[in-house]
């Protein structure tokens, strides 16, 4: 039997995009529709890599035409993605699609171990990514992508010098540390750090980027501001460890992004060191610091619970040596608890992004007014 574009398109308008509670068509997904005779083509362009729901979507159209049309036609679906963006154009950044800023209120929680395996993640799953060691005093970048010994490159773009990032794993780079020693940062005062964090942002060359993220110094400081004033901030999130003092710190880094002068989404919370696993007994989760408080918190304030990690001594190990934990595998190449953790937290986060995108808001830079 032969069909038109129309009745396929009046099938699509019934299959939702879980997420974004949505119909694809509305969504703009359906692209390169061709229909000749019984043969249908198209491909529907998602919202984040790799998506999880990806099968899912694809059964749903495929049912949908099945059901409303028949069973009789030929359907093939292309999926494919496309990381979507909602801000208003600015001069800094213009093809950044997303720029992620991870944050805690207390010290020493993870946030640099988050932020790059985040970033590892992400590539792993196709995305273009960038990651600012924006933690200027403390920069942990450097070792934990093994490259503390190299340096940037520097080319000229219409007369004016900027930074090339370094690429390692998939992922730009940019560090304080690779400028420097930590010794000589160490000795700036607030003014010249926000002055290197605005150089990062603005001065070097990032390229088209889906997400860039941003490990923060911990705390709310002077950083934080600078860099709602320099570009605008999809949203934040905010790494905490189970503990109590820990919760009441995040619950503060929370705050400050909520300010109703800052007003930065806040995309989700992350627990780090949720539970310790043995290496020797995988099976096993102790919740020595306490259990349930990061998800608590996030119902609570109202946030996306965006996964846990647990306290393993190859995160550090990986950490330090220099190769993230999301990306070494078992020795028989199987995956890790951790690196699965880590995806999730990752697609995760993709999917929240997605989501504030979808709404609408467009995303500013932040004018604060002394
Ligand atoms: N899930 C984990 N399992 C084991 N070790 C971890 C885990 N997360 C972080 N660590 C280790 O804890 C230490 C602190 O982590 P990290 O530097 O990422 O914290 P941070 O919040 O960025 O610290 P700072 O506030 O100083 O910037 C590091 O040695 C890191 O390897
Ligand atoms: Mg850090």
């Amino acid at each position: 039997m032969a069909v038109t574009r129309e009745q396929i398109i009046e099938a699509l308008r019934t299959v939702e995009d879980p997420d974004l509670k949505q119909d694809l068509v509305s969504l703009n997904m359906i692209k390169d529709l061709q229909v000749e005779g019984h043969q249908v083509r198209f491909t529907v362009e998602l919202t984040t890599p790799a998506c999880p729901l990806k099968e899912m979507i694809r059964n749903a159209c495929l049912e949908a035409i099945y059901h409303k049309i028949s069973r009789e036609l030929r359907v093939d679906i292309h999926m494919t993605s496309q990381v979507t963006s909602a801000w208003k154009k600015t001069p800094v950044l213009p093809e950044v699609k997303n720029i992620i800023a991870v944050a805690s209120g207390k010290g020493g929680v993870g946030k640099s171990t988050v932020a790059a395996n985040l970033a590892v993640s992400l590539a792993k799953m196709g995305a273009q990514v960038g990651l600012v060691d924006a933690d200027i005093f403390g920069p942990s970048i450097p070792t934990m992508f093994n490259c503390e010994h190299e340096q940037p490159g520097v080319k000229n773009v219409n007369g004016k010098n900027v930074i090339v990032p370094l690429v390692q794993y998939g992922v730009k780079l940019i560090s304080i540390g690779f400028l420097m020693s930590a010794e000589d940062a160490v000795v700036w005062r607030g003014p010249m750090a926000s002055k290197a964090l605005q150089q990062f942002l603005g001065d070097a060359d990032w390229g088209a980027l889906d997400y860039l993220i941003i490990d923060l110094p911990p705390g709310t400081s002077d950083i934080h501001l600078t860099l709602v004033q320099s570009v605008p901030v999809t949203g934040a999130v905010i790494v905490t460890t189970p503990q109590k003092v820990a919760l009441a710190d995040a619950k503060k880094g929370l705050a400050m992004f909520r300010q109703p002068q800052i007003n930065v989404p806040i995309l989700g919370i992350v627990e780090n060191m949720a539970y310790f696993t043995p290496a020797e007994l995988p099976e096993h989760k102790y919740y020595i610091f306490g259990q349930g408080g990061g998800k608590e918190l996030a119902t609570k304030t109202q946030v996306p619970y965006l996964g846990e990690i647990p306290l393993v001594q190859s995160i550090r190990e990986s950490g330090d040596n220099g190769y993230p934990a999301a990306l070494k595998t078992g020795e028989h190449g199987e995956s890790t608890p951790e690196q699965e953790a880590f995806e999730t937290v990752a697609h995760e986060l993709a999917r929240q992004v997605a989501i504030r995108n979808a709404r609408g808001t467009k995303t500013k830079t932040v004018e604060i007014k002394t």
